[in-house]
Order: structure tokens, then C-alpha cells, then sequence
């Protein structure tokens, strides 16, 4: 019909290109909304100069819920629906791993979160270092578990007990502790607790959901992420061992991560835009040059990613002015609502 100017205008879904976006440095910091991202998300949704929506999805290297909840965290907090289809953390390529292993123990999180996601991915026999303590008491000497902990924790005998697997899904909030169970099993025989390897063999593998040495909390300067607790395993197993330490880790920089990201993005594209293409050009929003800009870049390079991703850096997080990026981004913007206005515009 005639648009005349009381009629609103006609809004469309563009084809051609998709933001994704980090969270924490991003749109979040110290479970506070960044100012720009809520006005950020309204842009994305149709509410700039050209009436245009941008599909999108979040790329988090945090974790500790399961997706489902994350994803009602974080519509609270930017005021707008947020689905797990548009949303992958740290631990969400490790339900691929729950089929290679039975007994796994899982660390890190809020109370018996982290088993819950680890069963909801299809473990079969997920472990927690407090089942342990309740088993022996000794094994930490200095803590012991309070009442709710004791609940949580199951019962069982670990002297019949072979753990195939560790995998720290989120960060540890008992970090002394959960060492000390980590460092029992890597010097175990075949994950057996009590049991000690004859040439410091390691025990079971260990995956890290992701590398991150710091983050960006509420505090002015950032926080020591799971990446230095991995770090400060690999310094004290080489101490006791000798050896060199043997783990994974999954998350950004990691370029299955970004190939996972392309899956989850075409599906959501398809499901909920009805697009049937991938797009020319993703850009990634993050704040973390070794793990944002470092991932991006990289996958952009290789022989995996079909179209362009292109890297901005927001100076909201991790990185901070004054200092250059470890890994050069193609724009640095102030906030989020720059880097969205920055593709948005490059594209008209
Ligand atoms: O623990 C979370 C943190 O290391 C990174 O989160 O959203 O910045 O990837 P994000
Ligand atoms: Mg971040």
C-alpha cells in the first residue's frame, strides 16, 4: 500500500551479514547490564535509521548454568527474549565428550549446578569434589563441608570408583581444594583415588571449558580466570611430576568453538529468520584480545569459515587503553553500541 507518514515503517531481517557477540566485557559486567548494550540490542532489533533487524547470537566463554537458565539471566538483564538457540558457553561443546566417558568428575560452579548440566548433556556417572570429601574427610584438611554441601554431595566408595575423565566446567570457587582432588586423580592409577601411578604417569585426561587467564568482573581492574587455575595446575603437577601436564581446553580462541558458533548461527538464522544462506560477514564483538580477537581472526583465516568474521574490540572489559592488543582487531570502539552502529553502517 501507499506509506504515508503516520503508517510505520516496513521492517526487514537482513540476509547478508549477523553480529555475535561476547558477554562478559561485552554486555555484562559483574551481572549488571554495560549502559550501551540494552540500547545496543533495540538497534539490532530494528530500531535504527534504516528500520533494518540483524540476527545475532552470544558466544560466552563463562558457564556454571545450564543454557536454559543463562538465557533467562541474560534476557532479564538486557530486556529483551533471548533463546538457547542464539546462545553457546564455555561447556556446551563438551556434551559432545559425554559419550567417551563414563565416570567423570566435574568441577567448578555454584553447589550441584555444574553436575546438573553435565547430566542434561547426557553423562552418565558425573562425580563432584564434594562427593569426595564426604567420602573422606581427609582429603581437604582444611575445610570441610556445611551442611547444604553434605546434602548435595552422594554417597559412595571411591576406593571401587575409576574416574575416566575431569572436566572443570566453570570457575572454582574452592580453588585450594579442588587442586588437591585434581592433582590426587592426574597422579592416580587410571583415576582411582587413593591410589598413586609408579612413574607419575598422568591419570585422566582434563578439559578446561575455556583458557581465559583473566575477565571482567565489577572490579576496576580484572579477575583471575579459569585460565590461571589451569596454569597454576600445570606449574604444580610439573613441581610433584616432573612432567608436563596434558589438557584441553574449549572455548574461545578455539577454532571448533568458532566452527560451532557457524552451525548454531546458520540454524538460528534458518529456524527463526527463515534464511536459507550464511551470511557474507559475522562481526564478533568482544573485549578479550587473546580470546575475542585472537579466535576471530584465526578462524577467519583458516580454511573453516566460508564467509568473513570480522573482529571489533570494545574497550568496555578486559582491554584497556593505553596498552596494545596482543591480537589486532580490524575496528576498536568504545562500547558495544559503537561496534553495532560501526556494521550496521559499513554495510549500507
Ligand atoms: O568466566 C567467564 C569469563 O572468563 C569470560 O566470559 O563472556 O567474556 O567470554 P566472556
Ligand atoms: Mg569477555
Amino acid at each position: 500500500g501507499i506509506v504515508t507518514p503516520s503508517t510505520p515503517k516496513e521492517t526487514g531481517t537482513t540476509d547478508s551479514y549477523a553480529f555475535a557477540f561476547d558477554i562478559d566485557g561485552v554486555l555484562i559486567r559483574g551481572g549488571r547490564p554495560i549502559p550501551e548494550a540494552i540500547e545496543a540490542m533495540k538497534v539490532l532489533n530494528g530500531q535504527n535509521e534504516y528500520g533494518i533487524k540483524v540476527p545475532y547470537i552470544f558466544l560466552t566463554n563463562g558457564g556454571g548454568k545450564t543454557e536454559q537458565e543463562r538465557c533467562v539471566d541474560l534476557s532479564r538483564q538486557l530486556e529483551l527474549e533471548i533463546s538457547p538457540g542464539q546462545f553457546i558457553c564455555g561447556h556446551t561443546p563438551m556434551r559432545e565428550m559425554a559419550q567417551k566417558y563414563k565416570t567423570v568428575l566435574v568441577v567448578g560452579g555454584e553447589g550441584e549446578k555444574c553436575r546438573l548440566v553435565a547430566e542434561g548433556y547426557g553423562f552418565k556417572d558425573v562425580v563432584t569434589p564434594g562427593d569426595i570429601m564426604k567420602d573422606n574427610d581427609r582429603t581437604t584438611p582444611f575445610r570441610r563441608l556445611t551442611d547444604q554441601e553434605t546434602q548435595n554431595s552422594r554417597v559412595r566408595n571411591f576406593g571401587e570408583t575409576e574416574i575416566e575423565a575431569i572436566f572443570v566446567f566453570a570457575d572454582s570457587r574452592h580453588w585450594g581444594d579442588d587442586q588437591q582432588i585434581i592433582i590426587d586423580l592426574l597422579t592416580s592409577k587410571n583415576g582411582r583415588l587413593g591410589t598413586r601411578s609408579e612413574n607419575y604417569d598422568q591419570g585422566p585426561p582434563i578439559y578446561f571449558s575455556h583458557n581465559d587467564l583473566i575477565w571482567s568482573a565489577a572490579h576496576e581492574h580484572t579477575r583471575l580466570g579459569m585460565g590461571a587455575l589451569r596454569s597454576s595446575l600445570e606449574a604444580i603437577y610439573k613441581s610433584i611430576t616432573g612432567k608436563d601436564l596434558i589438557s584441553t581446553a574449549f572455548g574461545k580462541p578455539q577454532l571448533g568453538t568458532f566452527q560451532f558458533a557457524t552451525r548454531l548461527l546458520q540454524q538460528w538464522r534458518k529456524d527463526t529468520h527463515g534464511i536459507n544462506k550464511p551470511p557474507e560477514t559475522v562481526y564478533f564483538v568482544g573485549d578479550t584480545p587473546e580470546s575475542d580477537i585472537r579466535g576471530t581472526n584465526e578462524f577467519n583465516e583458516s580454511k573453516l569459515s566460508d564467509n568473513d568474521w570480522y573482529s571489533i574490540l570494545v574497550r568496555t572489559g578486559v582491554f584497556k587503553e593505553g596498552t596494545k592488543p596482543r591480537y589486532t582487531p580490524r575496528i576498536t570502539v568504545d562500547n558495544v553500541l559503537d561496534a553495532v552502529n560501526h556494521g550496521i553502517k559499513r554495510e549500507m
